[in-house]
């Protein structure tokens, strides 16, 4: 092996929040760092070649100082086109570049990115290659345990051992295998059924190499056993369900002083990015629809939820609606 394991801002890997379609967007990841500063977050996957056309590298890249630490994902099975996305995100000022090779939808499937690469090894790490000698960011990747047939502990590790000589600096593994036919994505998240311990075997046998674990990881206690084996927890769909559920995680993975965060702290501490939001003609909706899952497990938070939710969606919802929510809450006492 012939790469550098770069210190990535601080081991921020340790935990991350996964990359996730219509989930992690600049809102959510403003809202996860009231409750993390430290943990990575990745943004939601975004398509090489619309990074090509300068026109529109605004809407797609641009994120809040706040977000630091933060990778982009990215999607694509071009080398030239990868590497010039990763010497965008450099430019842009991300901590790191993420290849998508584990999202099986059809629509990337036709694109020919995501996790059907994982059946054309050569040519992700030409990607790999190209991507990583046209920036000083670290290139990592997020894949599947396998594809189809393409299934074995030995393809994964010679897939894994051809990307890291190529200079892939970490390995996200989603410890499911997908179907590319007959499933759907969402099925491809539950149904192929998790395999830690061939994760864990991956990791026996190439020690040298930086792999987080993802998957199924639903507490902060599952990522400390995962961080046992593992160097980094990767928590996808359990961050956005839960995200109050986290907020030790600083405290518990980075020697943080403790805290007692509140959801009504949290929706006080988001004041300001709702007010830039607003102030370029966005709407409160954008931000709120991330925030109905901030209050659960209190008396009357399903009533808090549907009242917020209604309000918050009126085309003239404005900075009182966040206003208003922190005040019902801390009169409850949260
Ligand atoms: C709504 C949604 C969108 C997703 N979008 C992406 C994506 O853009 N890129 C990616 O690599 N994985 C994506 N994933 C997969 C997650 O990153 C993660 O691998 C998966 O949810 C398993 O982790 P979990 O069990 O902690 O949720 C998505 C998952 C969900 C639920």
């Amino acid at each position: 092996m012939t790469n550098q394991y770069l210190p990535i801002v601080n081991r921020a890997y340790r935990i991350s929040v996964a990359p996730m379609l219509d989930c992690t967007d600049r809102h959510f990841r403003v809202l996860m760092r009231q409750i993390t500063h430290r943990a990575l977050l990745y943004t939601e996957m975004v398509v090489a070649k619309a990074l090509h056309h300068s026109n529109r590298r605004n809407r797609l890249l641009d994120f809040d100082a706040i977000e630091h630490p933060i990778a982009l994902q990215i999607g694509g099975d071009s080398p030239s086109l990868l590497a010039e996305a990763a010497r965008i995100a450099e430019d842009w000022g991300y901590d790191e570049i993420n290849l998508n090779l584990g999202c099986p939808s059809q629509k990337v499937q036709s694109g020919n990115f995501g996790a059907c690469l994982m059946a054309h090894p050569e040519l992700v790490a030409k990607c790999i290659e190209a991507m990583s000698n046209a920036t000083k960011i670290p290139v990592t990747v997020k894949h599947r345990l396998g594809i189809d047939d393409l299934d074995s502990d030995e393809l994964l590790r010679e897939f894994v051992d051809q990307l890291a000589e190529a200079g892939a600096q970490r390995f996200a593994v989603h410890a499911r295998k997908a179907w590319l036919k007959g499933l759907d994505p969402k099925q491809n998240r539950t149904i192929p059924p998790l395999q830690y311990e061939r994760v864990a075997h991956l990791k026996q046998q190439r020690p040298e190499l930086l792999i987080e674990l993802n998957g199924g990881l639903e507490t902060p206690d599952a990522c400390v056993k995962a961080l046992e084996i593992f160097d980094g927890a990767m928590i996808g769909r359990a961050a956005y369900s839960h995200p109050l559920r986290w907020k030790k995680i600083d405290e518990i993975f980075y020697g943080e002083p403790a805290n007692s965060l509140t959801a009504s702290q949290v929706i006080r501490g988001l004041i300001p990015h709702a007010q830039n939001h607003l102030n370029k003609n966005g709407r409160m909706w954008d931000l709120c629809r991330h925030l109905v899952q901030l209050v659960e497990g209190i008396p009357g938070a399903r009533l808090w939820r549907q009242e917020f939710s209604l309000k918050s969606q009126k085309a003239e919802a404005d900075l009182y609606v966040l206003e208003e929510a922190a005040r019902q809450l801390e009169d409850a006492g949260h």
